[in-house]
């Protein structure tokens, strides 16, 4: 079964506790949050405190996707502010394996992530100890842009890495998903689906959400 996991970050900010519980309630697996610096990708969001506040107003599992330079200095007040999942750029530090160990030893589920131009051959070292794998399919910093189609080869290639593990290991596709790809990607090994624009920018939540599950077609 596909998990949907719809990203805020095209929501109303200014009703982001409401429109975090009305995904929730609509059906939601993970909510998607993600974080930006304004350096590692040219925009900003939201930071720990923001996740912080949110996190009383429900229980769905927070995915949170960190989108910042140096993360290592960062993760402790990620993990306080109340992440399940914790995911950071490849790209983005050298302490890959001092970040995950710090993210498990706070209990908490270790992603890691790359973006469109980097190899998935990079996560293979790290495969052993993920819990999740994020492969972008646009360039990280915006909602709202075009699928990549490449995308679709790295994530036959991480589902086949995952295989390898024998491990329970999330894979995630995020950009640009809709309901006429998401099959494909479901096809290609995704079993999460980072939703932004598809289910924040019109309609209702429950009938995105629906159709975009629907339209996985497992
Ligand atoms: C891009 C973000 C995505 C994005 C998804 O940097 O990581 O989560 O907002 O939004 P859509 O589905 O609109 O591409
Ligand atoms: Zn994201």
């Amino acid at each position: 079964m596909m998990k949907i996991a719809p990203s805020v970050l095209t929501a109303d900010f200014a009703r982001l506790g409401d429109e975090v519980v009305a995904a929730a309630k609509a059906g939601a697996d993970y909510m998607h949050l993600d974080v930006m610096d304004g350096v590692f990708v040219p925009n900003m969001s939201f930071g720990q405190d923001i996740i912080k506040c949110l996190r009383p107003l429900t229980d769905i599992t927070f995915d949170v996707h960190l989108m910042i330079v140096e993360p290592e200095r960062y993760i402790d007040e990620y993990l306080k502010a109340g992440a399940d999942i914790l995911t950071f750029h490849y790209e983005s530090t050298e302490r890959h394996d001092e970040i995950i160990d710090r993210i498990h030893a706070a209990g908490v589920r270790a992603g890691m992530v790359i973006k469109p131009k980097t190899p998935v051959s990079v996560l293979e070292r790290f495969a052993e100890k993920l819990d999740l794998i994020l492969i972008m399919s646009v360039e990280p910093g915006f909602g709202g842009q075009s699928f990549m189609p490449e995308s679709l080869e790295k994530l036959r290639q991480a589902r086949a890495l995952i295989e390898k593990t024998g491990r329970e290991i999330d894979l995630e596709i995020d950009g640009g998903i809709k309901s006429h790809n998401i099959g494909l990607v479901a096809e290609a090994g995704a079993n999460v689906a980072v939703v932004g624009s598809a289910v924040y920018n019109g309609g209702d939540y429950v009938e995105n959400i629906r159709a975009l599950r629907a339209a996985a077609g497992k």
